[in-house]
């Protein structure tokens, strides 16, 4: 995919190392998915105790994405990247070796608090290294990253499923964590916060060699100009201010909507729900949920290439439709049940197609529009509530979705996803406006004239 202009060369290899952070978000999330067929057997582990350790990485993703801001914006994102990297290293290898429970949850979170660190920081700082024309693109680079994380993830799951080997699957993580941070020894700090450090010879030292080009003056400028504008360090009490009470509720809401309506259930618990389908084999019902993974690395292609031109809020809607129709049918498919081969089928099909449908809409829409809608000013700090929520929503569902099904039954639960689905719906159609095509500045000034006085 071209993402790159004049300078496809020093910009390409900084986006590839880079994304390496979506890759590993994507990875480390998917991985479980295989592995806790093996681990729950392994440690006899009750419901409660299995959404434990599928959860606790997603605690320390919160809590890394409440950092990360912070730590960045003192330490530069390059170190911040860099340590993260090492992060994801020994937490692997902690998870991989782990011969008690309880360190294989201490590995899991470490893991996490790199999860929502990369999270946070690989958007941030694509963001800031980009071109201003392809950072839209390359915001969604980062989402594509993370679903063939998801993918390889399964792959390896599938790879190692008739052996058993849980313990490779987990420890493999740390191969792209060692890519990255190697990767960030030679990467550039980014421009954008050399210059807001005063290192203004090096920015435009960095500028030339990420475009290939001396040429790089009127970039430069408008960089400065940005800096000029935000004229002081953010902090959290600027987002209690009235002109960010509109950004701030649709980047929330987005978040919580894009966890309650299910997306992890299936990216997680995929080959539980395949095996309750009547997929009994391990190997089987990960294969199924590599069909999955496909699925979605596909639909996030088709979104990027349709996300410039038909925009983000029509892929919101017509992918918040497709999710809510697929969730009703799996609910049917399991509420009528019948025979355990045609179950499996409807199963396979509409969790496949529900998954297409999160990828072209809300997977890389709202981690593009929480990088749009916030007044520069307030942009990381924006950016870091939103994705809190999102990981904080994320682990909710995550722990109660095995609960949920013992308590209201399979059906029931995927029609409760559906009804939220219809609630992302009513509000993405009642306050997200279109921002393909219009500068930040547009977006920002069209906010404020929707705040309410
Ligand atoms: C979401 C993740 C999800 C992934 C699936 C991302 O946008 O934030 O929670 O696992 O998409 O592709």
């Amino acid at each position: 995919m071209k993402i790159g202009g004049r300078d496809p060369v020093g910009f390409s290899l900084t986006a590839a190392i880079a994304a390496l952070g979506g890759l590993l978000f994507g990875y480390d999330t998917g991985v479980i998915s295989g592995a806790l067929l093996f681990i729950r057997v392994e440690f006899h582990l009750a419901p409660g105790a299995e959404g434990l350790v599928a959860g606790i990485a997603l605690a320390g993703a919160a809590g890394g994405a409440a950092f990360a801001g912070g730590l960045s914006d003192r330490f530069g994102r390059r170190r911040v990247i860099l340590v993260t990297g090492l992060v994801f290293v020994v937490g692997s290898v902690v998870a991989a070796l782990a011969p008690y429970l309880s360190l294989l949850i201490i590995g899991r979170l470490i893991i996490g608090v790199g999860i929502g660190v990369a999270s946070m920081l690989t958007p941030l700082y694509l963001a800031e290294t980009a071109p201003a024309r392809t950072r839209g693109a390359l915001v969604s680079l980062n989402q594509l990253a993370i679903t063939c994380g998801i993918l390889v993830s399964y792959l390896v799951g599938y790879a190692f499923a008739a052996s058993g080997e849980w313990r490779w699957m987990l420890g493999l993580g740390a191969v792209p964590g060692v890519i990255l941070a190697v990767g960030m020894l030679v990467l550039p700090e980014s421009p954008r916060w050399l210059a807001g450090h005063g290192r203004l010879d090096e920015a435009m030292a960095v500028l030339r060699r990420l475009r290939g080009t001396s040429d790089v003056e009127a970039e430069f400028a408008e960089l400065r100009t940005d800096l000029q504008r935000e004229g002081r360090l953010p902090s959290w009490r600027e987002l209690l201010n009235p002109a960010v009470r509109l950004p701030l509720v649709i980047g929330v809401g987005l978040a919580i909507f894009q966890q309650i309506t299910g997306i992890n259930t299936v990216i997680y618990f995929a080959p539980t729900i395949f095996q309750a389908a009547g997929l009994s084999s391990a190997s089987s019902a990960i294969l199924a949920t590599a069909g999955v993974g496909v699925v979605n690395v596909a639909m996030t292609v088709v979104a990027i290439r349709l996300i410039d031109s038909v925009g983000r809020r029509a892929l919101l809607l017509v992918g918040l439709l497709g999710m809510v129709v697929c969730l009703a049918l799996l609910g049917l498919g399991f509420a009528i049940g019948g025979g355990a081969a045609a179950l499996g089928w409807i199963t396979a099909l509409s969790l496949a197609a529900y998954v297409g449908f999160f990828a072209i809409g809300l997977g890389p829409v709202f981690w593009l529009l929480i990088s749009e809608i916030f007044p520069l000013y307030v942009r990381g700090r924006g950016m870091g509530v939103a994705t809190i929520a999102n990981w904080g929503f994320n682990l909710l569902v995550t722990v109660t979705f095995l609960e949920l099904v013992e308590r209201l039954g399979r059906a029931e639960t995927f029609f409760l996803y559906a009804a939220f689905t219809v609630g992302a719906f009513i509000f993405t159609w009642s306050l997200v406006r279109e921002t393909k095509g219009r500068s930040l500045e547009e977006i920002e000034a069209d906010l404020r004239l929707r705040q309410p006085a």
